[in-house]
């Protein structure tokens, strides 16, 4: 079986429902941790709602660097037996740059989550980008973590019509909604092995 690790931030709505999702559809995956690199994030308690067992590791005023961080992380995923041959891991709004040497450690088993439609709007405020940009559809992407920002091969994409009165605010809920759908059919194709991944392309079988 499959252990999976979501790592969160914040609110952790991609996280339940992935995790509702998981269980729905009796998806051959064990969700064996979520960690939280805030104390306060809201999801911590919704994780433990739903009976997942939850760890923080506080990133505000770590002193080492990326990899220092990183490798805290891995101490926790393997404690809970995510590791790199038989574990996975959703980023899911967690909100910072992971070390390339996590990301080759766990080669293709790192996925994450993004509320454009990549390659465009990569970073931050990604929604008040597109709607300040004037685009007419954005959408959200599942892609694989690579080594760098935003980058790694896409698995899903939804798009999302972008109105004329949009702010970022009701762009980025109507983003949402799709997120919470893609997300979890991304990882049921993934637990499955039906995502076939050749440089930086993927196909789904
Ligand atoms: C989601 O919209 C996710 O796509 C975004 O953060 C939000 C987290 O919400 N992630 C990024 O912007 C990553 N670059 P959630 O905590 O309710 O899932």
């Amino acid at each position: 079986m499959l252990n999976l690790a979501i790592l969160i931030s914040g609110r952790g709505s991609n996280m339940e429902a992935i995790l509702k999702s998981i269980k729905k559809k009796k998806m051959p995956i064990n969700p064996a941790v979520v960690i939280s690199n805030k104390p306060d994030a809201k999801g911590l308690k919704i994780a433990e709602k739903l009976g997942v067992k939850t760890e923080i590791v506080i990133s505000k005023g770590f002193k080492g660097d990326r990899w220092d961080y990183d490798k805290k992380i891995i101490t926790v995923l393997k404690r809970y037996g995510v590791t790199p041959t038989n574990g996975f891991v959703c980023l899911a709004g967690f909100m910072r740059i992971i070390s390339p040497q996590f990301i080759r450690k766990y080669k293709n088993r790192i996925m994450n989550i993004h509320p454009a439609l990549l390659p465009a709007f990569s970073g931050l405020e990604v929604q008040k980008q597109a709607v300040d940009y004037g685009v007419k559809y954005s959408g959200c992407t599942v892609h694989l973590a690579d080594e760098r920002v935003d980058t790694g091969p896409i698995i899903i994409q939804a798009v999302v019509k972008v109105n004329d009165n949009d702010t970022a605010e009701t762009l980025a809920k109507r983003i949402l909604k799709q997120e919470h759908r893609i997300y979890p059919e991304a990882v049921r194709l993934f637990a499955k092995g039906k995502i076939k991944i050749s440089g930086r392309k993927t196909k789904i079988s």
